[in-house]
């Protein structure tokens, strides 16, 4: 897949791209990215202007149309394949597990960081989908596209060193994961519970998947409508019983 963004800080993406997954996504050919800097489109003149005071008035500067057109007019055909233009901003739709797993599909994408101060409406036109990453504010885009490359990144296939590792994780599932132990069995008195260490698999299982069901009541009680008719009779059990006794502790 290939991911192109346009941004005024094309060098906050360098530490992120080049670490970890990214950069072994990279390394193995399954990521190509490249992070565009908007001025290479600025405004004729000595100062590369990209903004704008807003017609109206009103505080702040807006990004101007034309470095944005013109940036996509370049972009956009550095590579045949398709591409869907997405623009990060917080009026966008909340960026959520299953739209990464949709994005992850696509052979590539051109993601135009909004800014917070605003940008012209015009530049709407040229883009197939907003995206925000969630209900605060930035104080700009850029950390919003480097979240969207990462969640997409690590479903690209060869990314994640074990497969099966993204199937049952927190969010893939619609449900928190169950919880994690490793050696010591004993540490500080803070024992990992019996049943991992019984080397019944089946009970195991059985256990994770009751905890799973719990977790999530606990503590994202609004994700068991959408996952509800995905839960065994087991699961729903462990809800309902979770569910009452925190009401008779409150
Ligand atoms: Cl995509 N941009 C900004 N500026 N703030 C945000 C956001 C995006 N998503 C959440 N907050």
């Amino acid at each position: 897949m290939r991911i192109d963004v346009i941004t005024l800080f094309p060098e906050a993406f360098d530490g992120i791209v080049g670490a970890s997954m990214l950069g072994r996504a990279r390394d193995r050919g399954i990521l190509e990215f490249q992070a565009h800097d908007l001025r290479d489109w600025s405004l004729p003149g000595v100062h590369r202007q990209v903004d704008d005071a807003p017609y109206g008035g009103g505080a702040g500067m807006v990004l101007r149309p034309e470095p944005v057109f013109e940036a996509l007019d370049a972009v956009i055909p550095m590579d045949p394949r398709p591409a869907l233009v997405v623009l990060t901003t917080p009026q966008g739709e909340r960026f959520t597990q299953a739209r990464a797993e949709h994005l992850a599909e696509l052979e590539r994408l051109v993601i135009v960081c909004g800014r917070y101060e605003g940008f012209d409406e015009r530049i709407r036109t040229r883009v197939d989908l907003e995206l925000s990453i969630g209900d605060y504010v930035l104080t700009g885009g850029e950390l919003a596209a480097m979240v969207v490359t990462d969640a997409i990144t690590r479903l690209l296939p060869g990314v994640l060193g074990d497969e099966a590792s993204s199937a049952d994780e927190s969010h893939t599932t619609g449900l928190l994961e169950y919880p994690h132990y490793t050696r010591p069995a004993v540490y500080r008195g803070l024992e990992v519970p019996e049943v991992l260490r019984s080397g019944d698999h089946a009970k195991i299982a059985k256990w994770r998947a009751r905890q799973t069901a719990e977790r999530t009541a606990r503590r994202r009680p609004d994700l068991l409508a959408g996952a509800w008719t995905g839960l065994t009779d087991d699961q729903r059990a462990a809800v309902r019983a979770t569910l009452a006794s925190d009401t008779e502790e409150a």
